[in-house]
């Protein structure tokens, strides 16, 4: 029997798409940009944020992103290794406070040719990103959303010099190859993505890192790759991000006891393996200094969708020379 062409189908039950590959469900509200400081405010913070791939679901999208994706997949391996492990080292003279938390961005800025020649210089970055991080706050005021477009600026010029002085630094090299700023709607895009790669590292890096620095501590086994892809999904680094719908409403996406604690769809994070090659480098670095204690840890910073481990000033300690750690790692 063949169906009737002017017959109506009654309507199939909408498909349900996993929220993060549904399409009706966006990174911005519809015709909100901006979130209210930064619209209140403006600046340099404001401009940049409105040009994140992360804030964004226009057509430019799909391939602004694609070309960050081949820019970051064509980094060497032991590049990212050698720098991480350096920046390791440099950060152990600012003291266990610091060094989870430097490691990340200043490896990245490192890759880009950022001078990230002392502990100095990573303090002076932290110090940028902790200013970006209080302007991008949902309750901002003038006052952050000024000191953190002032840091925006301070970094962008940063990398534009760092492009004119180290263009064949790694991460700076493959950007210029393979996502130059040809490739993007304008420059001052691309020149926001390229400080999207050190902000998007820092907060979730160091959660990473602090996680893993607490299961070292506890297990004296330095994590793998595959251990931080764990314990990410265990909920030791971006535990839920979060959508809107048509109406504007937030939906929280969870990460954590998913396959997707680096995010799925369009927006999925293209650092990770960036991410675990330099996280377990400078835990490598780590295990073969023999003379380091991992602290037990103070209070973690708690932000909304993670906690990021934090640790105290301690002496020096020697590991004992039987422990598991060195055995493993002699
Ligand atoms: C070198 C370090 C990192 C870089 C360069 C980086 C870069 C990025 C960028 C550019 C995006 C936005 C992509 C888009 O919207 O199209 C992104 C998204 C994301 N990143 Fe990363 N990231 C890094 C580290 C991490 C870490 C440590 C985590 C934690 C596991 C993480 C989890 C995520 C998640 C979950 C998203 C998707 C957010 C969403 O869909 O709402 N990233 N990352």
């Amino acid at each position: 029997m063949t169906s009737c062409p002017f017959h109506v189908q009654p309507a199939r039950p909408a498909q349900h798409l996993p929220p993060l590959l549904d399409p009706a469900l966006r990174m911005r509200p519809v015709g909100e940009p901006l979130p209210a400081p930064l619209r209140m405010h403006g600046g340099p913070l404001a401009q940049t944020f409105s040009r994140w791939l992360r804030q964004r679901d226009d057509t430019a999208h799909a391939s602004e992103k694609a070309a960050l994706t081949r820019a970051l997949q064509a980094l060497s391996g032991d590049e990212v290794r050698s720098h991480a492990r350096r920046q390791a080292e440099i950060a152990m003279t600012g003291g266990w406070p610091h060094w989870s938390w430097a490691v990340p961005a200043a490896t990245v800025a490192s890759l880009l040719g950022l001078p990230m020649t002392d502990v100095d210089a990573q303090r002076r970055l932290h110090g940028a990103l902790r200013a970006m991080a209080a302007g991008l706050s949902a309750t901002a005021d003038q006052d952050a959303v000024t000191a953190g477009g002032a840091a925006t600026t301070t970094l962008l010029k940063a990398l534009d010099r760092a492009e004119r002085r180290s263009p064949d630094a790694p991460l700076q090299s493959t950007l210029l190859h393979r996502a130059a700023p040809s490739r993007w709607t304008d420059r001052a895009t691309f020149a926001a993505n390229r400080l999207a790669l050190i902000w998007q590292s820092h907060e979730a890096g160091a959660a990473l890192l602090g996680h893993a620095l607490l299961e070292m501590r506890r297990t004296r086994i330095t994590p793998s790759r595959d251990d931080l892809l764990r314990i990410a999904r265990d909920g030791g680094a971006v535990r839920n991000t979060r959508r809107f719908d048509a109406d504007g409403a937030v939906v929280v996406v969870p990460l954590a006891g998913t396959e997707h604690s680096f995010g799925d769809g369009p927006h999925r994070c293209p650092g990770q393996s960036l991410t675990l090659g330099a996280l377990h480098a400078a835990l490598e670095w780590l295990a073969e200094k023999s003379d380091w204690q991992i602290p037990e840890p103070v209070s973690p910073l708690s932000l909304p969708n993670m906690d990021i481990p934090q640790f105290p000033e301690s002496p020096r300690t020697p590991l004992s020379p039987q422990s598991p750690h060195e055995e493993r790692h002699p």
